[in-house]
């Protein structure tokens, strides 16, 4: 395998992002004998804590985060990788102590900033200072990567300075899901798919990324961002672009991210003149999840009773490009909505003529559904005839379905980030987000963002367990067409 022995430095080890996804995927690694031999795993945070109490730590959390029964043969082999270092990552002067600790270490070291963005920079002066950066070293950055195009292009800087993009890994989980990768096969594997996949077979496209979830514990985080910035500049939009780009190559990180690239590129703006008939904003107002009373998103804990920041979006994205021209992508995602429940549906064109007129006057057009999380599957909504001796042709829609559980038994659900981490330390960028698709979201999302603003956009209030605002079911009625539920 492509994999050298590393050290795998987490900044901000102790963190929530590393103690619930990081220190399990890396776990589940161990388990599948995934992770080289000689690789170490560095631990650094604020805190001051010994090797032992860090150990401890992570022990607890893998009981807590991981489904299975912790192995603990594997456990102790996971754990003897470990190195704990205490950091201030603002003083330079500290990755002195670093440095120490990776003395006599790996080659190749895999820099995980598992931290908010505004200390990027200084992670990579610190790092610099210390003379930890080698052409070997790769940089991990989680989202978000700012909060506009600008301070993107600061934050991208701030690490460009020091690491290649060929060295520079940045996180989307969206990119790592099961499901999602599968978009690539069911498109490029297919030649049913492949050769239907454009505006004359397509009549438009729906993506739904619902959360039931509320903001409990991360208001002040999250008032910042909205879910604009939160879920659609990253999450839709990697979906979008894996949904709509031109076949690639192959699926090498150049040909994949440049086809990606093109897409992102070629949205449609929306700005205060068109901003009216194409987003809807919304946010959640107290409600009922599942028969039990749920809070509002102004009456959350840590709540600021003003705060205009929006929990839902809906959007009518356009592609102005000749394969999509005139095939809208509506796109919906919220949370404290009805269900955790995430699906892209594709809605094929109705046939042009109907020879079953007596039986079924208005033939339903083709539906691909494709189950992003939970209950993972495909499923192809078709026409076919109902059994029976009766003269005139009965027909009914019907539907294949290609349920993930239960084709692959047997099959444990890798967590996205087992998968990244992985790509990571084989070196391959294919599922990582390139600077400049980053930087071509934003440019699509402050536009939003700025209409909004100049529109004086308030958001519209939805009850909790709902399925967002009213508007948004006018905004795709206004086109003669519904959501799925
Ligand atoms: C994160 C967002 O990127 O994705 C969260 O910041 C959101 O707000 C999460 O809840 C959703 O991820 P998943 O994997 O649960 O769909």
């Amino acid at each position: 395998d492509c994999q050298s022995a590393s050290d795998i430095v987490i900044f901000g080890a102790l963190g929530d992002l590393s103690r619930r996804k990081l220190l399990p995927a890396l776990y589940q690694l161990e388990v599948s004998g995934l992770i080289h031999k000689d690789s170490r795993i560095v631990g650094a945070a604020r805190q001051e804590h010994s090797l032992e109490e860090f150990k401890s730590i992570v022990v607890e959390n893998l009981t807590n985060f991981v489904n299975e029964t912790i192995d603990e043969q594997v456990l102790t082999c996971f754990i003897n990788r470990f190195v704990y270092q205490q950091l201030d990552f603002k003083d330079s002067a500290s990755f002195n102590l670093l440095a120490d600790a990776l003395a006599n270490g790996n080659k190749t070291r895999v820099y995980y900033f598992s931290t908010p963005p505004s200390i990027y920079g200084d992670i990579c002066q610190g790092l610099a200072q210390a003379n930890l950066i080698n052409d070997a070293d790769r940089v991990v950055m989680e989202k978000p990567i700012g909060h506009s195009l600008e301070s993107s292009i600061e934050i991208n800087n701030q690490v460009s300075k020091y690491f290649t993009e060929k060295q520079t890994y940045r996180i989307d989980h969206y990119l790592g899901k099961e499901t999602v990768l599968n978009l690539l096969v069911l498109r490029f594997a297919n030649s049913l798919f492949t050769n239907n996949w454009d505006r004359n077979s397509i009549d438009h496209v729906q993506i739904t990324v619902a959360e039931s979830v509320g903001i409990e514990g991360r208001w002040g985080f999250y008032d910042e961002a909205g879910q604009l910035r939160d879920m659609v500049q990253n999450h839709l939009l990697q979906i979008l672009s894996l949904l709509a780009m031109e076949p690639p190559a192959d699926l090498s990180a150049e040909s994949v991210r440049a086809e990606k690239l093109k897409v992102i590129r070629a949205l449609k703006p929306i700005n205060r003149e068109n901003i009216k008939d194409k987003v809807v904003r919304g946010q959640y107002s107290d409600g009922f999840l599942e028969g039990v009373a749920v809070p509002g998103y102004l009456n959350e804990e840590g709540a600021n009773a003003n705060s205009n920041t929006e929990t839902f979006v809906a959007i009518k994205a356009e592609i102005d490009n000749w394969r999509w021209k005139g095939v809208p992508f509506y796109l919906r995602t919220g949370k404290r909505m009805q269900k955790k429940h995430s699906e892209i549906v594709i809605h094929f064109k109705q046939q042009p003529h109907n020879i079953f007129k007596d039986s079924y006057s208005d033939l339903p057009a083709n539906k691909l559904t494709i189950r992003l999380q939970p209950d993972e599957g495909v499923e192809l909504q078709m026409m076919n005839k109902i059994p029976g001796i009766a003269s005139q042709m009965l027909i009914q829609e019907n539907k294949l379905d290609l349920s993930f559980s239960d084709t692959y038994k047997d099959q444990r659900v890798v967590d996205a980030y087992e998968r990244l981490m992985l790509e990571v330390l084989n070196g391959n960028q294919s599922l990582f987000v390139s600077r400049d698709e980053v930087e071509a979201a934003w440019t699509w999302a402050d536009s939003i963002i700025e209409a909004w603003k100049t529109t004086n956009e308030v958001p519209k209030p939805y009850a909790a367990g709902s399925w967002g605002p009213v508007a948004s079911i006018s905004l795709i009625a206004r086109d003669d067409r519904q959501w799925v539920e």
